[in-house]
């Protein structure tokens, strides 16, 4: 909106950069939340009259082109979304794709093909950077990737240094708003809930939320690497061995400093983490289990616990799934949560939801509209809780 009050849009070439990385499996979209929340930028712009060209990556093919990644329904989902055609450019860069994209007619969009096609994308090269600038003639950048924003890659950073204007769009300025208002002065008592596999993706983020929360919440894989760190049985469970004694040290500070981590006391403990094995999975406890399965999910005496410590949050925090929420009985306990932030939401507390599988659960659950502020990011959201400064926002005019 910035934008529009100072250069008037009409005939001009805009350049988006929208996160459209998406589920897709067998060529379809499976969660088109990314695409339907990255539109409002692109429709203002055609309202504006501009000629909007957008790119994204999807996936992570690396600097090769992938069949299976192209962006094709991407683009489909795109049109249903914004409601005018989208033309699939061959490619993000050369001659073709500048022809391209010239002869679109006014009122279409123009998708570029997978930026991470190309080498440079990913290491930020200054030749691929400009040669995206080139097949779209777009002086106007306009970045609104959010999920993306923790890379400093060409088409989220690199970019910025061949056009005149560079600001963040509708859904990026949305994002940091919300999440800026929680991690600046939230209300209190502030809980938050992390999951996931792995300890090492988390730890930067559990040791920020130290100075912010009351309460933490740990579920998912990476349990049973604090359990490990407790001297628990954790049979063939995940574990990231090198660093259950930071593990240990993370729950010494938070003792330390008066803040509560609430580990699971139950869990759901299958053979192995194949679909096939589900009706063979049981409920152990964590203190008394003895066996080799594999942990799948919090159990319910957890769900009970967490539900305890959520119901009175003013502030909740969440990112990370509680199991392995690709087989449905294993994505009990990460349901519960986005139940849980939605009630929390809908009683007038603020509930932050982000990451992947998050998202897929509250879409699952139809509990999208229900929730305070569901993110659109993943590692960009916990960088940002992390109070990294991101890169793609940095470089922008209008960075807050
Ligand atoms: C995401 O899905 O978190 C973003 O699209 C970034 O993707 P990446 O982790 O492959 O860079």
């Amino acid at each position: 909106a910035d934008l529009a009050k100072e250069v008037s849009l009409q005939g001009q070439r805009v350049l988006v950069r929208a996160d459209l990385n998406v589920p897709v499996k067998n060529g379809t979209v499976q969660d088109r939340t990314r695409i339907a929340l990255s539109a409002p930028t692109i429709r203002f712009l055609l309202d504006q009259g501009a000629k909007v060209i957008v790119s994204s990556h999807l996936g992570r093919p690396k600097g090769v082109v992938v069949e299976g990644q192209r962006l094709t329904p991407v683009a489909s989902v795109l049109e249903e979304v914004v409601r005018v055609p989208v033309r699939l450019a061959p490619d993000s860069a050369g001659a073709a794709t500048a022809a391209f994209v010239r002869e679109a007619s006014a009122g279409e969009v123009v998708l570029l093909e997978n930026t991470r096609f190309h080498a440079g994308e990913t290491k930020n090269d200054d030749l691929y950077a400009k040669q995206l600038r080139e097949v779209s003639g777009a002086e106007i950048y306009v970045n609104d990737a959010f999920g993306a924003a923790h890379r400093a890659h060409a088409s989220t950073h690199g970019i910025t240094k061949f056009v005149a204007h560079k600001v963040a769009g509708l859904l990026l300025d949305k994002e940091l708003t919300a999440l800026g208002s929680i991690m600046a002065a939230p209300e209190h008592p502030v809980v938050a809930c992390i999951g996931g596999s792995k300890v090492s993706t988390k730890l930067p983020v559990l040791e920020s939320l130290l100075a912010t929360c009351d309460t933490i919440l740990i579920g998912g894989g990476m349990m049973f690497t604090f359990n490990k760190a407790l001297g628990r049985e954790i049979g063939r469970s995940l574990v990231e061995e090198d660093l259950v004694p930071m593990a240990k040290a993370f729950l010494d500070k938070a003792e330390a400093r008066g803040v509560k981590v609430v580990l699971p006391r139950d869990f759901v403990v299958a053979p192995d983490v194949a679909e096939a094995n589900q009706s063979r999975a049981l409920h152990a406890d964590v203190a008394t289990y003895q066996g080799d399965g594999v942990g799948v999910d919090i159990g319910p005496l957890t769900v009970g616990d967490f539900h305890n410590e959520i119901k009175d949050a003013k502030t909740f925090f969440w990112n990370g799934p509680m199991g392995v929420i690709e087989v449905p009985r294993y994505a009990l306990g990460t349901d519960a949560v986005t139940r849980m932030a939605a009630f929390l939401s809908q009683k007038g507390g603020l509930a932050v939801v982000g990451g992947g599988d998050s998202l897929v659960s509250v879409q699952k659950l139809g509990l999208f509209d229900k929730i305070s502020h569901v993110s659109t990011g993943g590692g960009a959201m916990l960088e940002f809780v992390e109070g990294k400064l991101l890169p793609g926002v940095e470089v922008l005019d209008n960075a807050k």
